[in-house]
């Protein structure tokens, strides 16, 4: 269904001794609809990822496709509405919460499903929200889950998220989780999360994608990843968490 074979970009800084690539080779299939946890350090190039997958970035090597067709032969614009990228940090447009939620219909010539939007609301802690409200003074958990009721109008094919619950309280992460977990059933999207919550990766997916050494080092199910990970930058990485969780 989507796949990705080579991908790469390029660093800023191509004199680094180390690698001139921010990311390269990454290879890897989705044949269904997954839920994959994105994890790796910070810097790795996580957030940049997610990005060039939706074309917000563009690569400089390598081919991405969707239904076998490659991103160029569907256009940036098509591409963008089956694949979105929801913010690290969530950008609201000027105007009301209801005005935002609106957006995806205004741009894509689409109804707007308020059953839907009040729907996705109250599911996610959002009920008592005054959708007249300038979006710009939501808090930044109110922002985050807005953003993410945004893209899930679109209803895309494939949902990134980006930390999206990292600015919410464990109540309204585990609503949000929830939520996520039904939409990928009823819908069939395949969700590609980043997190730095090992619980939460645990917890919210099927697959994990490790991004090391500049690629995306291991590959592999959830439970394979953290019981037996095959390399030494992966079995560290887990450990360090562990003591963090254990304090
Ligand atoms: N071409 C590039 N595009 C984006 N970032 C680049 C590029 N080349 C180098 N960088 C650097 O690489 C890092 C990538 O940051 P990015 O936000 O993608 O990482 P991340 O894994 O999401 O980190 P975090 O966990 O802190 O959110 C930044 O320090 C950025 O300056
Ligand atoms: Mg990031």
């Amino acid at each position: 269904m989507f796949e990705l074979n080579k991908l790469a970009k390029l660093s800023y800084n191509q004199d680094n001794p180390k690698s001139p690539y921010l990311f390269s080779g990454i290879t890897v299939q989705i044949q269904q609809a997954e839920r994959i946890a994105l994890i790796g350090s910070s810097g790795q190039g996580k957030s940049t990822l997610l990005r060039t997958l939706a074309l917000l970035s563009s690569p400089d090597e390598g081919m991405m496709l969707l239904e076998g067709a490659s991103y160029q032969e569907v256009g940036a614009r098509n591409w963008r509405k089956r694949i979105c990228y929801v913010a690290q940090q969530a950008v609201m447009l000027p105007g009301s919460v209801e005005d935002n939620l609106r957006t995806a219909s205004r741009l894509h010539g689409t109804s707007y499903e308020s059953k839907l939007a009040d729907e996705l609301l109250e599911t996610s802690g959002l009920s008592e929200l005054d959708l007249q409200k300038n979006a710009r003074e939501l808090s930044g958990g109110e922002m985050q889950r807005i953003a993410l009721i945004r893209s899930m109008l679109l209803r895309p094919s494939v949902l990134l998220l980006d930390e999206v619950t990292s600015s919410l309280d464990a109540m309204n992460t585990r609503a949000v989780e929830q939520l996520l977990q039904k939409w990928h059933e009823k819908e069939g999207t395949t969700l590609i999360g980043v997190t730095h919550e090992l619980e939460q990766a645990v917890r919210s997916s099927e697959r994990v994608w490790f991004m090391s050494s500049n690629t995306i080092l291991e590959d592999a199910p959830t439970v394979r990843f953290f019981s037996e990970p095959s390399t030494e930058a992966a079995r560290k990485f887990i450990g360090l968490i562990k003591e963090e969780v254990q304090l």
